[in-house]
């Protein structure tokens, strides 16, 4: 982390998991047992259904409500789509595009992610890319080079001033649910890599500015460690997002220096 150029971020990914009926109840747990933390952005990225309901409900104990995914088109006769501009009218304050589910499931292009990220940033909701590779490219050692093109991909034409609002998550594929982590080590060099990579395409300041995330099975024993390089700047956290003690324990974790 480093607090003095850019935010810290700890957002937990629900998925399809949770119902609208116990969001209020988790968040009451998460509020008794999570430090009052100020220097640190806490999000839950639920189904959209949920997403007013934590918006009320978050606004007590400092939880901000995400997305997990939007609509590429602004209206219109799209059905089952949601649009940015839908997500920004009842509260949402980020959104994740590009999650790796959604490229392998939903056959999600770069192009899109790319359209996805813009089309929130027009409503000023902060997209929280993801990015990472599967094992095979890291066995064959592609893993900076790919990750490089698809942040590339995923801000083309997104002005450095729009940049600054973006989260990116690098989320190695083979970390994602797997009980496998990428060693703090590992984590660190990819971030710092994205990084680079933003500081080659607009400069140095503005990509200080940018929070970077990891995510993979991020929890509550590994957060600290993870959390204390200095180019992870928060987490995106599946499974132990949905336990509001191991949550709370991860937003503890950033409260070192
Ligand atoms: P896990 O923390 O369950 O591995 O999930 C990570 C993830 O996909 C967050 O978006």
């Amino acid at each position: 982390m480093n607090r003095k150029y850019r935010k810290t971020v700890i957002a937990g990914n629900w998925k399809m998991n949770q119902l609208n009926s116990g969001v209020k109840h988790f968040l009451e747990e998460l509020k008794e047992v999570a430090p009052k933390t100020r220097n640190c952005d806490v999000v839950l990225c639920t189904p959209a259904v949920m997403i007013q309901t934590m918006v009320k409900a978050g606004r007590d104990c400092r939880v901000a409500a995400g997305g997990q995914d939007v609509s590429t088109h602004e209206k219109g006769a799209f059905t089952g789509e949601i649009s940015a501009d839908m997500l920004a009218d009842i509260g949402a304050k980020y959104c994740i595009v590009g999650h790796s589910e959604r490229r392998e499931y939903h056959h999600e292009t770069d192009a899109q992610v790319n359209e996805k990220a813009k089309a929130l940033l027009s409503r000023g909701i902060a997209p929280i890319i993801c990015v990472g590779e599967s094992l095979d490219q890291r066995e064959k050692d592609l893993t900076v080079s790919y990750i490089a093109y698809q942040v590339r991909a995923a801000l083309a034409g997104i002005d450095g001033a729009q940049v600054r609002r973006c989260v990116i998550a690098y989320e190695p594929i083979w970390a994602i649910g797997t009980g496998k982590t990428a060693t703090s080590d590992q984590a660190q060099e990819v971030c710092c890599a994205i990084r680079a990579e933003i500081r080659k395409l607009y400069g140095a300041r503005i990509a200080r500015a940018v929070s970077i995330l990891y995510g993979g099975s991020m929890n509550a024993k590994n957060a600290a460690e993870l959390l204390s390089m200095p180019d992870i700047d928060g987490g995106l956290i599946g499974g132990a997002s949905l336990k509001p003690a191991d949550f709370a324990t991860i937003i503890a974790a950033t409260a070192q220096e």
